[in-house]
């Protein structure tokens, strides 16, 4: 029995606009990814790490882990793919028959405490085959039509609204989680759930945005534990400022 992280950070990171790929931007000097790691690695419950590199960098991010005192894990490099959805698949192409527990966790949340990685870890080993780390949510929200958008004013061009999307429903917010990684899995569920993911995704060119969702279409039952403020996700500039509050690298 062993337990694989597959951590994603093939990204390119256009939302945070800057030169290089999201998961070699340096947080404190360190880069995205290897914060990640180490993270991962403290939990104490990671036996083998694979991790999806963005294109033309896997050697870079091989010799940046692998010389990491703080990591100290047998881990494996491989070429991301067009989505995260593909480079979660190239990355448990690479988890064989010893590998019981696979957890999937995004580069892009380098802070998440190890407290919360064994949550994750020990609600599959209690039998959940597949687990993800959820918050509350503190805004109301809303579903829209999407798609319908209507430029049009009432009151003239001076007063013009701009761009409107109708509201379709108001999901009981007491019943809403905001789901984080890492993301734990029974292996055999995870890449039976990864089959029909790229079946779908090969058909209707959508890739999903996390590996809980292609277990949801399985039919199969997905529970959430506590997740963790610290294991947000940096998208944009104003995350990289949240995420240093977070780990305690400002006051
Ligand atoms: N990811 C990946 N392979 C892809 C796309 C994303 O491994 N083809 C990883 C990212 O590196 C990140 C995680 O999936 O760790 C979540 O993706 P996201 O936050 O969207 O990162 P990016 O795709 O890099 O950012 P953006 O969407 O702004 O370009
Ligand atoms: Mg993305």
């Amino acid at each position: 029995m062993s337990t694989l992280a597959i951590l994603t950070a093939a990204g390119s990171g256009t939302r945070l606009g800057r030169d290089l790929p999201k998961a070699l931007v340096e947080l404190d000097g360190v880069p995205l990814v290897l914060h990640a790691a180490r993270r991962l690695a403290a939990a104490g419950v990671v036996d083998r790490l694979v991790v999806t590199a963005p294109a033309g960098a896997a050697a870079a991010v091989r010799d940046l882990l692998t010389a990491d005192p703080l990591v100290g894990l047998p881990l494996e490099v491989v070429d991301g793919g067009a989505t995260r959805q593909a480079s979660v698949a190239a990355g448990l192409a690479r988890a064989g028959d010893d590998v019981d527990v696979v957890l999937v966790h995004d580069a892009a949340r380098p802070f998440a405490p190890a407290a919360l990685v064994r949550r994750v870890v020990a609600a599959v080993r209690a039998g959940h085959g597949a687990v993800v780390p959820g918050l509350p949510v503190v805004d109301t929200i809303k579903t829209v039509s999407g798609g319908e958008q209507d430029a049009a004013s009432a009151h003239g061009s001076e007063r013009a609204a701009g761009t409107v999307e109708a509201v379709t429903g108001t999901p009981e917010r007491a019943l809403l989680r905001a789901v984080q990684t890492p993301q734990g899995f029974d292996r055999a569920l995870l890449v039976r759930a990864h089959a029909a993911g790229a079946a779908r995704a090969a058909a209707d060119h959508l890739a999903a945005t996390d590996d809980a969702g292609l277990v949801e279409a399985l039919g199969e039952r997905v529970v959430v534990v506590p997740g963790d403020e610290a294991a947000m996700k940096i998208t944009t500039e104003r995350d990289m400022h949240l995420a240093a509050l977070y780990a305690g690298l400002v006051a």
